[in-house]
């Protein structure tokens, strides 16, 4: 098989990119390794910040998010026992986020690439890129007892964190940052009417919490766990008692709850992977870089990610200006970090950390206080949240 761009992953960003590239006429092949079933059954994100959209509407699958999506302009942050409204609109000069989940917005990708007849292969095992560095690079999968290879002029490694794209890089070539935080979020979803109708982000001496939303009957809420807890130790009515507690006494008494009809613990990480280009392997989204969810920042970066490859990749193929892609890297780096930095200070500022000492604990409070008492923090935190130019 021959394609001009092979892509490695069939999540949010290789579906997107592929997506995209057809519309400018760019032939691209997807490898995703699961099934599609499964890879709609994982619940993650559910903010996208105005680029993600606009990129869903460049790609022509923004009509279901415009219709279903709920535009939110703003959110609260809850802490000793009073709820402080965050207005995101106000403190970014205009700008919102609309509350859809990833599972739809896959869904309508895989949708939008069935009706342009894309080629997606799904349970595509043993998946390797080969050749990087030349200039006829190939990837091969095993298909039952034959293994298929695909020669192309670019692989694009948007595979997720445990992908094979960035473990193909050697390893004196590539640099990795990480922090691994002593926590994770335990998530439930439940067919119940969110508590509020905007995201209510919770600090609480007991730990964080979250709720968001999916829909008007559909919630997501989420409670900072210790890493050795398990799904199996959480009953659903010691998830709801244990949310309860966290949030300020009136929120708790208006919760409705219900059976849990997804439940999974998610570790926190911070992982960048530089440089996320080599030769002729592209790495986009989680498969170069990771932040914990609390500021909604990890599909959004996927976004820009996609947005500098794409246009890029158009350069080359219609205009044969490399430029795009020989800056690539340091371009994603420059805005990939400043969401790291961002994504650390809002779990930071929110989070119960089992090692911190008092003094930790004072200079927290502070951040909180000054937040909400200087229109420049508001500023600042409503500026990265609703997501910085790309
Ligand atoms: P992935 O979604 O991981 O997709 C990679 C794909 O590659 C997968 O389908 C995988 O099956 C496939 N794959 C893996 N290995 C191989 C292989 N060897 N061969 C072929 N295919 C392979 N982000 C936000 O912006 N806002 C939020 O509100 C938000 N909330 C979140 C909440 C939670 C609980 C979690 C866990 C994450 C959240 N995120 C959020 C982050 C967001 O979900 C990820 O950043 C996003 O999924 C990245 O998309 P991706 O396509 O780069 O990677
Ligand atoms: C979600 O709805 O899953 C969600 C929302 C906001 C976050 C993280 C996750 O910061």
């Amino acid at each position: 098989m021959k394609t001009q761009v092979c892509i490695i992953g069939g999540g949010p960003s290789g579906l997107m990119l592929s997506q995209l590239l057809h519309l400018k006429g760019i032939d691209t092949v997807v490898l995703e390794k699961h099934s599609r079933e499964y890879v709609l059954a994982r619940i993650r994100a559910g903010v996208l910040e105005h680029g993600f959209a606009e990129l869903m509407r460049e790609a022509q699958c923004g009509e279901r998010m415009d219709r279903e999506g709920e535009i939110h302009d703003g959110f609260f942050i809850s802490h000793d026992g009073v709820l402080d409204r965050v207005d995101l609109q106000k403190y970014s000069g205009g700008s919102s986020v609309v509350v859809y989940g990833q599972t739809e917005l896959t869904r309508d990708l895989y949708e939008a690439r069935d009706k342009m007849n894309g080629v997606v292969i799904h349970n595509a095992d043993d998946v390797k890129p080969h050749d990087l560095t030349s200039d006829a690079p190939f990837v091969t999968y095993r298909e039952g007892d034959e293994i298929v290879r695909i020669d192309c002029d670019f692989v694009i490694g948007a595979d997720g964190f445990h992908g094979v794209s960035r473990k193909s890089i050697p390893r004196d070539v590539l640099t990795e940052y990480e922090k691994v935080y002593p926590f994770g979020w335990l998530g439930v979803l439940s067919r119940t009417k969110p508590v509020s109708p905007e995201l209510i982000y919770a600090k609480h001496e007991r730990g964080f919490a979250l709720c968001s939303l999916r829909s008007q009957v559909l919630s997501r809420y989420y409670i900072q766990v210790p890493l050795t807890d398990t799904v199996e130790d959480w009953s659903d009515d010691a998830f709801w008692a244990e949310l309860k507690r966290r949030l300020p006494d009136e929120v708790g008494a208006r919760m409705e709850t219900g059976p849990s009809i997804e439940k999974s613990i998610a570790p926190l990480r911070s992982f960048v992977a530089e440089p996320m280009r080599y030769g002729n392997l592209f790495l986009a989204g989680d498969a170069a870089h990771i932040v914990p969810p609390t500021g909604a920042r990890g599909l959004n970066s996927a976004a820009s990610d996609i947005y500098y490859l794409y246009h890029a990749m158009v350069a080359h193929y219609k205009d044969g200006d490399d430029s795009g892609l020989e800056n690539y890297s340091a371009k994603a780096l420059a805005r990939v970090w400043k969401a790291q930095r961002f994504s650390w200070w809002m779990t930071t500022l929110l989070h119960t950390f089992p090692d911190s000492i008092p003094y930790d604990q004072k200079l927290q409070q502070t951040d909180l206080e000054y937040l909400f008492s200087s229109e420049a923090a508001l500023s600042s935190l409503a500026e990265n949240y609703v997501g910085l130019p790309f």
